[in-house]
């Protein structure tokens, strides 16, 4: 079943996020168009409405009217997002307001230290639950500077905070091991800030330039997008077209290991939209052979690992993957749930402590999934059940409306 068709993306989540939150400080009336559709963006603008935040949405567009918080009465709900509790905790440690965040049954098992400790280093009172998640904040007399080594590559613990420098008006330097996504540095530039990177920092520094209002065209989420660039690069006869997609340099890592493992795809149209690269992305099948993926490589695709896992079964040779710890606190233990369902489909996949290898080419049996509510591995494991020709049975696949719940629909379109 070939995939076939030209489609757009709803838009990306990672700076839909982004564009919330920092629309949030900025007094008066901001615009997001084409905001992500995922529950896990919803989770945050209901978080900001419950701080006193007031939103309205026209047709595509989102109308913010930033700047006036108050106390929560109650404590906010999170959902699944990682990115909602981690960004909207150093946001609100910024604006030194008391205020506690929690999440679902998968959120509250994921690490909070890597925010609490750097936040805790710039004076604020956060706590969490041994680290975890409730994480109640109250306010403090004053903020310092901070300068941060992070010991993980993280976007979220660096977009935390920067939101905590620019609530604050404090300077904030951080020291990153590899290059993570980097939207909210473009989008704090693109609206005034004064934010720069030298060689492996990122430096904000109190803001004295006018902000401008946020008035933004959010491209299409790549990270959705990968599930069926994925297919269209492993089933014979597909060629996918996805115009208007993030291409940002940050989030390209996917796209570059497909083209080192064989796969046709040409991007067209290159351009800038709000600080952000856009472009139109064609793929079309052809042979792919397995690679080596290191820990350097792992930041720029860390949320596509499970769909890669799936395209590497249908690669020539061994596709070692090694440097990925960090899948294993994901919204599932990654590294497990990949190595068990490609398993049970009969594939060749070994688990390591910090990735997996997979042998393939290999034949994909129809089998009983289990996505651990994981809206990525449902996902992926879908495009793994279309390229065995038939339908693997999954155990719980609602919980792909975190990231892109127009999944299925757009499958259905482009299947021929
Ligand atoms: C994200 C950063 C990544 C990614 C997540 C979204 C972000 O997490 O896995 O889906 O928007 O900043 P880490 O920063 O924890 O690696």
């Amino acid at each position: 079943m070939p995939i076939r068709g030209s489609i757009t993306m709803p838009g990306d989540k990672s700076i839909s996020h982004r564009a919330l939150l920092i629309a949030s400080m900025i007094p008066g009336e901001n615009l997001i168009n084409n905001i992500s559709t995922g529950q896990d963006v919803e989770n945050t603008l209901q978080c900001l409405n419950s701080i006193g935040i007031k939103s309205d949405k026209n047709n595509n567009t989102l109308s913010i009217q930033g700047g006036n918080f108050k106390i929560p009465k109650e404590r906010l709900f999170c959902g699944n997002s990682g990115t909602t509790l981690r960004l909207l905790s150093g946001l609100l440690v910024g604006l030194n307001m008391k205020a506690e965040l929690y999440g679902d049954e998968s959120l509250l098992s994921r690490p909070m230290d890597r925010i609490i400790n750097p936040l805790l280093n710039m004076g604020a009172n956060i706590k969490g639950d041994n680290n975890y998640a409730p994480i109640a904040i109250n306010p403090v007399a004053s903020l310092k500077d901070l300068e941060y080594n992070m010991t993980i590559a993280s976007a979220q613990v660096k977009s935390a905070l920067l939101l905590a420098g620019i609530g604050s008006n404090k300077k904030i330097i951080i020291n990153e091991p590899y290059p993570t996504r980097n939207h909210t540095e473009i989008m704090l530039a693109d609206i005034g800030y004064n934010i720069c990177k030298k060689d492996d920092s990122i430096i904000l520094k109190p803001n004295k330039n006018p902000i401008e209002n946020i008035n933004i065209d959010i491209p299409g989420d790549i990270s959705s997008a990968a599930f069926l660039i994925g297919a269209a690069c492993m089933i014979p006869n597909s060629d996918l077209r996805i115009n208007d997609l993030l291409i940002n340099e940050t989030r390209m890592g996917f796209i570059k290991i497909l083209k080192k493992m064989g796969a046709g795809i040409i991007i067209h149209n290159p351009r800038y939209i709000n600080g952000e690269k856009v472009g139109d992305i064609q793929v079309h099948y052809k042979p792919l052979y397995g690679i080596n993926i290191t820990a350097k490589d792992i930041p720029s695709i860390i949320d596509e690992l499970p769909i890669l896992s799936v395209v590497a079964t249908q690669a020539e040779g061994m596709m070692i993957i090694s440097g990925a710890e960090e899948l294993r606190y994901k919204e599932s233990n990654r590294i497990k749930s990949i190595v068990l369902n490609l398993k049970r489909m009969g594939v060749k996949a070994i688990e390591k402590k910090d990735g997996f290898i997979i042998e393939g080419p290999s034949i994909l049996n129809k089998a009983l999934i289990q996505s651990y509510d994981d809206h990525r591995i449902a996902m992926s494991f879908i495009i793994a059940g279309i390229s065995s020709g038939g339908y693997s049975d999954i155990d719980n696949i609602e919980c792909i409306n975190s990231s892109y719940p127009e999944f299925i629909k757009t499958l259905k379109k482009v299947i021929r």
